[in-house]
């Protein structure tokens, strides 16, 4: 079968179907028009979006295909190199510090930075709390700071301290801006980027600002060691890859603290954002979570063997994510010439990214109440009784997230404390849902204001 294309125009190709500053946005208006699959031929590369569950399935068979390092993402490597995220298929340093790090980012690893997770929860709870019901909070500020400091501290027990500052630490406004820029480069033509000189000077200088932080955060560890300190930069400075017996490198060591940094602080703060932005939309789905967390917690301090027990803020969380997730594509590409879903004819050079919106609302998979945030839909059996693939908010087979356990549990700690104090609301009951697009995607503009529940201090 042939695969649906817009018009192309002399030179540009479908440049101009694409918005460089929310390409996601394009993908999903073209899926709208052409379908879950369509083709689009940009500059130096041909784009294929799937948007189903039948074509998402069968590009997550590894045998066939595998993540490629292209687009924006290559452009990051000039801030994260062959960190976790960024490294290319079949880098060496990849396969060390993915062995590595593994046991590290399991049940019994993360486990050991809860308490870590406590402190810098309570930072943010203890400044909403002064500032009092009439003060509005803009999430995508809070939950940002709350995001870096815990990385920060449990991955590498360093303390931004964005808590205590009116702006955020430098640290964060270098990133979002190496991000955006990275997004944007992807998206020009070459000329356009090499006559950019300005953007390309800061961009240089952000990123040697931030490697420049972790040097001195890695040359402070080696001369004052802490080996009782369970972070990830103890096991990435001393671990050895359980295959080849190698210790990291200290540039790949610098490489996966910023690539922790950027994976994982933009994902979870949209993802809460996304979360309380239903929740209040839903008055429902707020109270029943609210409810679970005070059978749960009552008013006792919340301690490791509650989140477990907390199953319905878990799901309120993945169906936040499975409605619109911070990561809105999965790039892929095949590994030989091969069939798609046995009908479309790919390539290796060709990109396909995977457009979670659409698929994550496959009413195949998902019902026809797709539309609905209900996080009921993961009670029964919770998300594994999906078919295969259902469900990629945390990508997919090796290249999965390393730290989705660091992620749920960071989450579902935030939302259980924050319920079990306050009463949340929307800053303004009028707002309009619309999604602000950097690498990552997050609730634009949402505040919300937070009231001490009775009797809780
Ligand atoms: C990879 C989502 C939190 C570290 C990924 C991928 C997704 C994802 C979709 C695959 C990307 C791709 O295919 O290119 C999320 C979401 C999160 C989250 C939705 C929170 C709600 C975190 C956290 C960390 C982290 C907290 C670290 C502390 C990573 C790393 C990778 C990754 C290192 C690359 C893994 C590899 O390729 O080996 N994440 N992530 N993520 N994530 Fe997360």
């Amino acid at each position: 079968l042939s695969i649906p294309q817009p018009p192309l125009k002399w030179f540009f190709g479908n440049i101009q179907d694409i918005d460089p500053v929310n390409t996601v946005g394009s993908f999903w208006r073209l899926a709208d028009i052409y379908g879950p699959i369509f083709k689009l031929s940009l500059p130096g590369r041909t784009v294929i979006v799937v948007s189903s569950y039948e074509l998402v399935n069968d590009v997550c068979d590894w045998n066939r295909f595998e993540k490629p390092v292209n687009g924006a993402l290559k452009e990051v490597r000039a801030l994260t190199g062959d960190g976790l995220f960024t490294a290319y298929p079949g880098e060496h340093n990849w396969g060390v510090a993915h062995r590595l790090l593994m046991p590290v980012f399991g049940p019994m690893g993360i486990r050991k930075m809860f308490g870590g997770m406590v402190d810098i929860a309570s930072q943010m709870l203890l400044r909403w709390d002064r500032f009092g019901p009439d003060h509005e909070i803009l999430c995508s500020d809070d939950f940002t700071r709350l995001t870096f400091d815990m990385i920060g501290l449990c991955a590498f027990g360093f303390r931004f301290n964005n808590f205590y500052t009116d702006e955020a630490h430098p640290f964060v406004t270098q990133m979002t801006d190496v991000l955006i820029e990275s997004g944007r480069r992807a998206n020009r033509l070459d000329i356009e980027n090499r006559l950019r000189i300005f953007s390309a000077k800061t961009n240089q200088e952000n990123v040697a600002a931030m490697h420049k932080l972790c040097d001195e955060i890695i040359a402070d560890r080696q001369a004052h060691p802490q080996p009782e300190l369970n972070d990830l930069l103890n096991p990435m400075l001393n671990g050895k890859d359980p295959e080849t017996g190698e210790k990291m490198t200290l540039e790949n060591v610098r490489f996966n603290m910023v690539t922790f940094l950027v994976a994982g602080h933009e994902t979870t703060s949209g993802t809460l954002g996304f979360l309380f932005y239903h929740l209040l939309k839903n008055p429902d789905k707020y109270m029943a979570a609210q409810k679970e967390v005070d059978d749960v917690l009552g008013d006792a301090p919340l301690e490791m063997k509650h989140l477990s027990q907390l199953k319905y803020v878990k799901y309120c969380i993945y169906e936040a994510l499975r409605f619109l997730g911070p990561i809105s594509l999965i790039a892929k590409h095949a590994k030989h010439a091969t069939k798609l879903a046995g009908k479309y004819d790919i390539t290796p050079e060709e990109h396909i990214l995977c457009n979670l919106r659409p698929f994550h609302h496959d009413p195949k998979i998902w019902g026809e109440d797709a539309e609905e945030y209900k996080p009921e839909r993961f009670l029964n059996g919770g998300y594994e009784a999906l078919p295969p693939n259902a469900f990629k908010a945390f990508g997919d087979g090796p290249r999965a997230c390393i730290g989705r356990g660091f992620a749920e549990q960071e989450m579902v700690m935030v939302v259980a404390l924050i319920l079990q104090k306050f009463q949340v609301e929307m800053a303004d009951p009028r707002y309009q849902f619309h999604v602000k697009v950097s690498l990552t995607l997050k609730p634009a503009d949402f505040k919300i204001k937070v009231r001490r529940r009775l009797g809780r201090d």
